[in-house]
């Protein structure tokens, strides 16, 4: 907000060039072009973290000058050039999913994002589409780079095709719907714009959070007495003239170091771009499920029901001894897209939260683990899914990795035979009496 009213200012000043863009608007009849909205939560996790406040001149509006320069705007995406991104990102699937909706001259579909997903998943990514308030869960927020249903190692980034796999079959149980009847080069599209959006997000966030990027830079030199904490006001005190313009010079020269190319590439890149590359590295290479007459299931089925159950495997603490998903009731129980670091909620300390939910945040919502019992996986039904969830864990999500000293590979297909077909069908084990605290709506 802060932002888009200095930038607002600045169109102003130049007013020819304001009045030749109001007059193409109002012969066109087109609307403002879309534009990213800062990560405003982000700035101020940082700003209550630090006591001090964003200043716009020299954290808030090079911060979207740098992102402007690398990643361009939603109409006209671009790709920062730095070794590598070529295979993570390709400019001419971004074309297609970019900008307004319509076709180019060939007759061939383009603002795809804009069409298929924006209204859940946001313009920025950040999950905050106008739809997203009314559903549960929410749609992604891109800009943690965090993904919950992929085939790679739990913390690193799902590949391409994981992506794709979501795209094209949607998620079940959620309002992520299915994208199967695009063509599939309208997929690949998407699938791309989904990892910029998201390299991007991660970008922004490196450099608001980052302490080595822009947070503690000593912008106080520049700020009006009253917007200083107390803090800066006694360092400011202190300081003679001389030495508060000798500090703003040396923040400007950081300013400039942290827009260079040097800094850009070797620090903020290396450090975001480098784990979408090792992607493909990170696929859990998994031996194909054993064949098996019935008998052999049926044992199967019986010992991964005794490993839920048991302390190993610790399913039951959250999933429950009922497997209703009513096992976990604590009350800070919250997804890394909510709770801080990685989100901006405090459950410890929600005196803050009115604030960040003017900033847009969306109104925290406890996680739930997943009731067992209704057979429906958001991330595949197959048994391979099931095995990637379990040994991989869900990212984002506090279902921890089943590591391989505790849970054999045949044991953990024990636990896919075992939610999978029998689970759900399980009527004996079903409890008769439910906890009260679990059987009432939560959110
Ligand atoms: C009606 C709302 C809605 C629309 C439209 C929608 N999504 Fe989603 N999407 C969701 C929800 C909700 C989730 C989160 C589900 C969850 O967390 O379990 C999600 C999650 C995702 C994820 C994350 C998957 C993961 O493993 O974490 C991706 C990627 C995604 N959507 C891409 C898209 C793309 C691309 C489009 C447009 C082609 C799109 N979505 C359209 C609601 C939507
Ligand atoms: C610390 C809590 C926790 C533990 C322990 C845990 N889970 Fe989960 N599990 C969850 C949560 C939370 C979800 C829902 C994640 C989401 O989609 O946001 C989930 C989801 C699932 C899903 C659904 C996947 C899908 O595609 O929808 C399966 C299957 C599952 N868990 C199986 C297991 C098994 C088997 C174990 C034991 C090896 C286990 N869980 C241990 C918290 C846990």
């Amino acid at each position: 907000m802060i932002l888009q009213t200095v930038k607002h200012n600045r169109l102003l000043l130049r007013v020819p060039g304001f009045l030749f863009c109001m007059s193409l608007f109002l012969l066109s009849g087109c609307s403002e072009p879309a534009q990213y909205r800062l990560n405003l939560v982000a700035v101020h996790k940082v700003e209550l973290a630090n006591d001090s406040s964003f200043e716009s001149e020299h954290q808030l509006e090079p911060i979207a000058d740098i992102l402007e320069a690398m990643f361009g705007t939603p109409d006209l995406p671009q790709i920062p050039p730095v070794p590598g991104i070529e295979d993570v990102l390709d400019i001419d699937k971004l074309y297609m999913a970019a900008g307004p909706y319509g076709t180019d001259e060939h007759g061939k579909a383009q603002g795809l994002y804009r069409q298929h997903c924006v209204h859940c998943h946001g313009i920025s990514g950040d999950g905050a589409g106008p739809t997203a308030a009314i559903l549960n869960p929410y749609p992604r927020d891109y800009r943690l780079g965090k993904f919950k249903f992929k085939s790679t190692a739990s913390g690193s980034k799902p590949t391409h095709g994981d992506l794709k796999k979501t795209i094209e079959n949607g998620m079940t149980g959620t309002a992520m719907p299915s994208f199967k009847l695009l063509d599939s080069d309208e997929v690949e599209a998407l699938v791309h714009y989904v990892k910029y959006l998201s390299i991007r997000g991660e970008v922004e966030r490196y450099l608001i959070e980052d302490g080595d990027q822009f947070a503690e830079l000593f912008t106080a030199v520049f700020k009006d007495h009253s917007q200083l904490s107390d803090d800066e006001k006694e360092e400011i005190d202190e300081m003679s003239t001389e030495e508060i313009k000798e500090e703003q010079e040396t923040v400007d020269a950081e300013i400039v170091y942290l827009k260079s190319q040097e800094n850009l590439v070797e620090n903020v890149m290396e450090f975001v771009l480098s784990k979408w590359i090792e992607a493909d590295d990170n696929v859990l290479e998994i031996k194909p499920k054993p064949e098996m007459n019935l008998k052999e299931l049926e044992e199967s089925m019986a010992n991964g029901r005794k490993l839920f159950f048991s302390k190993d495997a610790a399913c039951s603490t959250c999933h429950g001894d009922t497997a209703l998903g009513d096992g976990q009731t604590a009350a800070d129980f919250y997804d890394d897209w909510t709770e801080i670091p990685g989100g901006f909620y405090d459950p410890k300390n929600p005196e803050s939260l009115p604030e960040f939910l003017a900033l847009g945040a969306l109104e925290p919502r406890k996680l739930r683990p997943r009731n067992l019992r209704q057979g429906v996986y958001r991330g595949g039904r197959r048994p391979i899914d099931i095995f990637w969830r379990i040994r991989n864990g869900i990212d984002g999500s506090k279902m921890p990795a089943a590591k391989e000293v505790a849970l054999t590979d045949e044991e953990v297909w024990n636990l896919v035979d075992f939610v999978r077909s029998a689970l759900p069908y399980d009527q004996l084990s079903r409890p008769l009496v439910h906890k009260p605290e679990n059987t009432k709506e939560i959110n």
